[in-house]
């Protein structure tokens, strides 16, 4: 514990909301809130929250961003695709972090990582608008060492792996995948980039990646929320936190 506070964890858990909010909008009413989760979320130690606005708004509305923002205290972090829309939403709501997601919308979630190292052009004006506005700014990639040369040219000071990969994959496959992600933390930190990692984490499935030293913060959603239904939202949270911990 400091004076202002408990210390900081060394690995952040970022709580992504959105499927809250797609349980909201089966219905199309008002219940349940994702507001209400960001505030379990707070008042159970969470360091932040993810919420991504889709071009389709399939989950997240546009209004859900300043009530998320006001509800609590913790930064907000905006997914987001590299759109003249959602660069518009980002600014006038100056979220503190903002990470750029590759968006289809036929897909069902965020189906793999950003093309960086294709994108530059039309990435480097979206990214230095985001940072001359104060947001911190991902780019949320596969573990590749061209997609991290590619943020590095970018600017960024942060990376988000892709661990979808990772969270499908069975036995040697899995190593392999926890190599690639263990390796390109490090040569992110090493070159002064924050990593971070997310997709697809489970109880079952995060303890290695969250042993990786460099890693500083994990975005974890849909299990939590799916497990939320059985244990509360409190709970399933509480249990993830124990378990990064853990591993570290
Ligand atoms: N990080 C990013 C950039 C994402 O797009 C998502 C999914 O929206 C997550 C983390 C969370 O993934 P999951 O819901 O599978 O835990």
């Amino acid at each position: 514990m400091t004076a202002s506070g408990p210390a900081p964890h060394a690995l952040r858990l970022g709580v992504n909301i959105d499927h809250v909010a797609t349980i909201r909008n089966a219905r199309g009413g008002d219940h349940p809130d994702p507001v209400r989760a960001a505030e379990i979320v707070a008042a159970v130690g969470g360091d932040g929250i993810t919420a991504h606005l889709r071009e389709d708004r399939r989950h997240i509305r546009d209004g859900d961003l300043s009530r998320i923002q006001s509800a609590t205290g913790l930064p907000l972090n905006l997914e987001m695709a590299a759109t003249e829309e959602m660069l518009a939403i980002a600014l006038s709501h100056a979220p503190h972090a903002a990470c750029i997601v590759p968006e289809k919308r036929e897909e069902r979630t965020t189906e793999g990582g950003l093309d960086a190292a294709g994108q530059h052009n039309r990435l480097a004006p979206i990214v230095s608008r985001l940072a001359d506005a104060g947001i911190r700014v991902s780019l949320f990639i596969e573990a590749e060492e061209r997609q991290l040369e590619a943020a590095l040219r970018l600017g960024v000071p942060v990376v988000e792996f892709h661990t979808g990969e990772y969270a499908h994959a069975i036995g040697e496959e899995r190593a392999r995948e926890l190599k690639r992600i263990a390796d390109m933390a490090a040569l992110a930190a090493k070159n002064g980039i924050e990593p971070h990692a997310g997709h697809g984490l489970t109880y079952e499935n995060v303890q290695p990646i969250a042993a990786i030293p460099q890693l500083a913060e994990l975005n974890i959603g849909h299990y939590l929320i799916g497990e939320a239904v059985f244990v509360g939202l409190e709970s399933a949270v509480r249990r993830m936190r124990e378990l990064m911990d853990e591993a570290r």
